[in-house]
């Protein structure tokens, strides 16, 4: 393994003052709040609702960022380290930085082929990409314009067995490196940005590019007895008719003539996700895929323990999954510190929600997880400059990760860890 002097935090700055001087500004915001900001102004309120909205009061949300500044590193100086490895395994996927693209659906509420323009910059940047259950662009279409690099498959468990297993072969066949099963979303949480406009992408067959584009699914919304409910001709029906046409596979024209759109959104609200899954669904995975096996959205130290010790999954990711389904709960970086006590040094533990910055990255590190998975801000990069914008995301997050590691004196992702923290003193003043 090599270690960089320069590494992509200097390039990354060296490339934006150079433009800089040319009169040029970087097509995203370099900080998270002026990144929000624009994106907010860039989107339509739906978009916006969804993407960048959570459960209930968003006290899961608030709990997310604050558990990281209840955290501080404490810098070691003269340390005479010149160059960084940010480079990282993670079930077999060479990693050039601990990081990975969260699955995120719905993307093209805020453009249109949002997943291939994500799965273009995953794959210029070389940070995998995790290809969302809920995508846009079919998985086949987002691994053709990938090349070599690599990508991951998230699924739902969707209340239709014969879904579940062709879900799982065309993961295979697509060359993805590990199978990741969202425990979080069995329903959908209380969501009150959508609830209040009556927004729900899904029935605008926005986001369900995996189901229209898979043999078993038309097979089921073929079968499926057509609506015998009449709809009310309203103008917001009429809308949703087109966005429907617009987004189901083929001819615009064609789609608001034929049946298969609101059948396919029919047929998808039926078996998008199982409420009663269960650890005996999960126990039949190592059956039906030879895939490595992660479990996301854990946060209770004896589900993580259930996890490895009883089922012998790969790795899990703790997640809250971004403070979108249940108000009120745990910060996910405040479970990644009991998880990792609990399973011990040796397991692939991934962590997200609340990821915002390189720096965040070094704490999430610090505190046991093996690498991080990237959300909301990627979307927001999006939004405002499509597959450049990720782009550019991604190289800003790295960047100030391997700063903040050449100014604390780290020189691989393995020598950071916990004695480079220490708790704020706003935290130690928060529990006496
Ligand atoms: C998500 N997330 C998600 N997770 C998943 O497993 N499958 C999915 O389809 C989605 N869809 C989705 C849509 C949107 C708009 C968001 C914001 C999130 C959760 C995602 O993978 C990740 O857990 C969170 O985004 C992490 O939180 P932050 O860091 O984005 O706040």
């Amino acid at each position: 393994m090599s270690t960089s002097q320069v590494g992509p935090g200097r390039l990354r700055q060296a490339t934006i003052y150079r433009a800089g001087v040319l009169g040029r500004r970087p097509a995203v915001p370099a900080d998270f709040a002026t990144l929000e900001e624009a994106a907010r102004r860039a989107s339509s309120a739906r978009a916006w609702a969804y993407v960048a909205g959570g459960a209930g009061e968003g006290r899961t949300m608030r709990n997310n960022r604050r558990a990281f500044d209840r955290w501080v590193s404490v810098p070691r100086m003269a340390h005479g380290i010149g160059g960084r490895d940010l480079s990282t395994r993670v079930l077999g996927t060479e990693l050039a930085s601990p990081l990975l693209l969260a699955p995120i659906g719905a993307g093209a509420l805020m453009r249109r082929d949002s997943d291939l323009a994500i799965a273009r910059a995953a794959a210029a940047t070389g940070v995998p990409y995790i290809f969302s259950n809920q995508g846009c662009n079919p998985m086949e279409d987002c691994a053709a314009v990938m090349g070599d690099s690599p990508r991951w498959v998230q699924l739902y468990w969707s209340t239709d067995e014969q879904l579940v297993d062709s879900f799982i072969q065309r993961a295979e066949k697509v060359g993805a490196g590990a199978l990741v099963v969202t425990l979080d979303t069995t329903i959908l949480g209380w969501r009150p940005h959508d609830l209040n406009l009556g927004s729900l992408p899904f029935a605008r067959a926005e986001g369900i590019a995996q189901y229209t584009s898979d043999p078993r699914f038309l097979s089921l919304a073929a079968e499926r007895p057509p609506a015998t409910s009449k709809t009310t001709v309203t103008l917001g029906a009429l809308r949703t008719l087109a966005a429907m046409a617009r987004n189901y596979p083929g001819g615009f024209w064609s789609n608001l003539v034929s049946k298969a759109p609101r059948a396919a959104v029919e047929t998808f609200l039926d078996v998008y996700s199982n409420p009663g899954l269960s650890w005996g669904h999960l126990a039949t995975l190592r059956d039906r895929t030879r895939l490595p096996i992660v479990l996301k959205g854990i946060l209770h130290p004896d589900d993580a323990r259930r996890a490895f010790d009883e089922l012998g999954v790969d790795a899990i990711v703790v997640s809250n999954h971004g403070g979108r389904q249940v108000d009120s709960s745990i910060a996910s970086l405040d479970a990644l510190v009991d998880i990792r006590e609990a399973v011990g040094p040796s397991k692939t533990v991934l962590f997200d929600s609340g990821i915002r910055s390189g720096a965040d990255v070094f704490t999430a590190l610090a505190l046991g997880a093996d690498a991080v998975l990237l959300g909301r801000p990627y979307m927001y990069g999006l939004a405002l400059a499509g597959e450049r914008g990720v782009a550019e995301v991604i190289r800003n997050i790295v960047a100030e990760f391997d700063l903040t590691m050449a100014l604390t004196g780290t020189r691989r992702i393995a020598d950071i860890d916990r004695r480079l923290l220490r708790r704020a003193w706003s935290a130690q003043a928060d529990s006496t």
